[in-house]
């Protein structure tokens, strides 16, 4: 059994052919799939596609870069959004100073909002990190989401992945563990506490090695899991089996499924 904590099953690349896309997962032997919020509209496309699908929960969140969409009323919408059975998270929300479309303060003030929401309605959260990891973790150690907080696509060094799992944080990890070039993203995985590890594909993105030209969708999450696998000398099975269950204390599957 098989999940993928992180993919943008909503996006307009699966337009064509989504109904596929779930069939594989389900042949590849997913359990559970997560699609975050990027935008308001996105959180809503989100929760429709959970109520289409069993497997299928949404999280709601502004992304930093749409900060701007996140008005009061866009605020209250999330919040009643966020009382929806399947949704099961606050997310992807944080900090990107990579594409910097708006200032830091703004980001800021979206992702502190966003965590206090959480917190309102006892839901983890999915952090967005882009080139911000200090900005990032000065805002979570000041507000401790108290439901969990998964640290999505971690690409941190490992002093902060230290700091993050002292504070009991989970890190996400995606296709890239599976590229030549990331041996210090392997070394910190195989690292890690294993429990304290999700997999997610960010599908359509960061398409793991034997993948790699493709559009990537939750199916491939299986190769996060191999590779995370080898790299601690375990079986798939037991990878599978041990990130499987860490979803499911996360997202508090055992209780709502
Ligand atoms: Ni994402």
């Amino acid at each position: 059994m098989l999940v993928d904590t992180h993919c943008h099953l909503d996006f307009e690349q699966f337009d064509a052919d989504r109904e596929a896309v779930v069939e594989r997962a389900r042949a590849a032997g997913l359990a559970r799939i997560v699609i975050p919020g990027v935008d308001l509209a996105a959180c809503r496309r989100a929760v429709a596609l959970a109520e289409r699908y069993p497997e299928v929960y949404a999280a709601v969140g502004v992304h930093p870069n749409d900060a701007q969409e996140l008005t009061p009323a866009a605020l209250a919408e999330l919040k009643d959004l966020a009382k929806h059975p399947k949704v099961v998270g606050i997310g992807e929300i944080g900090i990107d100073l990579y594409w910097r479309k708006l200032s830091l303060s703004e980001q800021v003030d979206a992702f502190r909002a966003q965590l206090r929401l959480a917190d309102e309605a006892g839901r983890p959260v999915i952090i967005h990190d882009r080139d911000a990891h200090s900005e990032v973790m000065a805002v979570l150690s000041e507000i401790r989401p108290a439901a969990g907080v998964v640290l999505h696509a971690f690409s941190g060094d490992a002093a902060m992945a230290e700091a993050a799992l002292r504070l009991g944080f989970y890190l996400g990890v995606d296709g890239p563990l599976t590229y030549k070039k990331n041996e210090a993203l392997r070394a910190l995985f195989a690292a890690a506490p294993l429990e304290q590890v999700l997999v997610e594909t960010d599908a359509p993105y960061l398409t793991p090695q034997a993948r790699r030209g493709q559009r990537n969708e939750p199916a491939h999450v299986q190769y996060v899991v191999d590779k995370l696998a080898e790299i601690r000398g375990i079986s798939r099975e037991t990878a599978a089996e041990a990130t499987t269950r860490n979803a499911a204390r996360f997202f508090g599957w055992e209780w709502r499924s």
